[in-house]
C-alpha cells in the first residue's frame, strides 16, 4: 500500500531529499529516475535482505528503464571490512559502471555505511542512494553522509563525508525486521529524544514505535538534518550525536560485536545518564525516564564489563583529541550538553555510570 509521503530536504555542501512513504519500495524506479538520469546501476544488498526485497527493488529499476546489477555479501558488521569493499569495487570496474551511473545501497547500516564509502571512492566519486531497510538505518546511519568501512583496529576508522542523491525510506520493510533489530533502532530513537525533543520521548512512551513509524522517522531524521546542516563535517554540534556512544563503541568493541550497535548504545546512553546523576548534572528524572524507555523497548540489559576495561578501550575512539573527550551530558529529559572532560575524568564516568 503507497500512502502519501513524508519529505525532508537536507541542506549541505550536496543537497538532496530524505522521502518517508509506505509501498515506496514498489516504486523505486520512479523515485530514483527523478533524481539519475544514467543508464546503469548497482544494488548492493546483504544476503539477509537479498531474500525480502533485492527482487522487488531490482524489477522497478529495470521497469523504469535502468540496467541493473547487483553485489550481494554476507550480513554481518564484520563484512564491513576491507576486503569486501575491495570486491565491491572490482565488482564496479568489471559491470563496467561509469561516472554517470549510480550505487543503489539497499539494506541497514553495514550496506549503507559501505556502498555509501564505494561510492565516494569508485572513479573518485559516483553519484549514491540509500534504501535503508532498518529502522537504525532509516533515523540515523543513512542520512549525513558518513561512510566508512571497519579496519581490524576499531569500526569506521576509513572513510569518508559523501552525501547521497536521495534517502527513501519504505516504513513496510520494517514489518520483516527481527524484533532485537528493530530494538536496536529505537535506541537511536530515544537518544534523539534525550538529546532534543522531551515530546519525542513522551510519544514513544505512551504510543510504541512499530504503531507510528512514519511519524518517528520523521521526527528523528528532522533532527537529524538540523544538526548535521549546522556541522556538516563533525566538528561540533553533530558530536550531540554521539549520546551514549563514547561508551557504547567500547560496549560493542569489547563484546566482539556480538552485542549490537544499538544495544550497546542503550548501556552506554544508561551509564552516562547515571554518572550524570552522581555528579549533579541532572536530577533523577533522567534516569527514571531512560530506565523506563529501555525498558518499554527490550534494550535494559546489565552492562558485561568493568568500568575499567570500557575505559581503556573509548580511549581508542577516534573521537578524542590527546588530552580530553567531548562527552554528552543529559542535563533534563530533552536537552543535553557537550561536555569537554579530561581523559583521566573519563574513567570516573565509567566507574558512576556503572553503579546501581
Ligand atoms: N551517527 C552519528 C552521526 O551521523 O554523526
Amino acid at each position: 500500500m503507497q500512502t502519501m509521503e513524508k519529505r525532508l530536504s537536507v541542506h549541505v555542501s550536496t543537497p538532496y531529499d530524505v522521502v518517508i512513504c509506505r509501498g515506496a519500495l514498489q516504486n523505486l524506479g520512479a523515485y530514483i529516475r527523478n533524481v539519475h538520469k544514467g543508464t546503469s546501476l548497482m544494488v548492493v544488498t546483504d544476503s539477509h535482505v537479498e531474500k525480502w526485497y533485492l527482487e522487488e527493488a531490482a524489477a522497478s529499476l529495470r521497469a523504469a528503464g535502468y540496467r541493473v546489477e547487483t553485489f550481494v555479501f554476507p550480513a554481518g558488521e564484520e563484512s564491513k571490512c576491507a576486503k569486501t569493499y575491495l570486491a565491491l569495487l572490482n565488482a564496479l570496474a568489471e559491470k563496467g559502471l561509469t561516472r554517470t551511473d549510480l550505487i543503489v545501497a539497499l539494506g541497514g547500516g553495514v550496506v549503507g555505511d559501505m556502498a555509501g564509502f564505494a561510492a565516494a571512492t569508485y572513479l573518485r566519486g559516483i553519484p549514491y542512494v540509500q534504501i535503508p531497510t532498518t529502522l537504525l538505518s532509516m533515523v540515523d546511519s543513512s542520512v549525513g553522509g558518513k561512510t566508512a568501512i571497519d579496519l581490524p583496529a576499531g569500526k569506521n576508522l576509513c572513510g569518508a563525508f559523501y552525501q547521497p542523491a536521495l534517502v527513501l525510506c519504505d516504513p513496510d520493510v520494517l514489518a520483516t525486521l527481527p524484533e532485537d533489530v528493530f530494538c536496536a533502532g529505537c535506541a537511536e530513537v530515544i537518544k534523539y529524544g534525550f538529546i532534543g525533543d522531551r515530546a519525542l520521548l513522551e510519544s514513544i512512551l505512551h504510543m510504541p514505535i512499530r504503531q507510528q513509524p512514519e511519524e518517528i522517522i520523521f521526527r528523528s531524521v528532522a533532527m537529524k538534518r538540523d544538526i548535521v546542516q549546522k556541522d556538516e563535517r563533525d566538528t561540533g554540534l553533530r558530536q550531540l550525536l554521539n549520546f551514549g556512544h563514547t561508551f557504547g563503541h567500547a560496549i560493542e568493541k569489547l563484546s566482539k560485536y556480538t552485542l549490537s550497535h544499538g544495544q550497546a548504545v542503550a548501556m552506554g546512553m544508561d551509564m552516562m545518564c547515571k554518572a550524570a546523576v552522581r555528579r549533579g548534572f541532572c536530577d533523577a528524572q533522567v534516569t527514571d525516564l531512560m530506565e523506563k524507555l529501555l525498558r518499554a523497548y527490550g534494550l535494559e540489559q546489565k552492562v558485561p564489563f568493568s568500568a575499567a576495561d570500557i575505559y581503556r578501550t573509548a580511549l581508542q575512539d577516534k573521537k578524542r583529541d590527546a588530552e580530553c573527550v567531548a562527552l554528552v551530558i543529559p542535563v533534563r529529559p530533552g536537552t543535553c550538553e557537550l561536555k569537554k572532560v579530561s581523559v583521566s575524568d573519563l574513567l570516573f564516568f565509567a566507574e558512576e555510570g556503572l553503579k546501581a
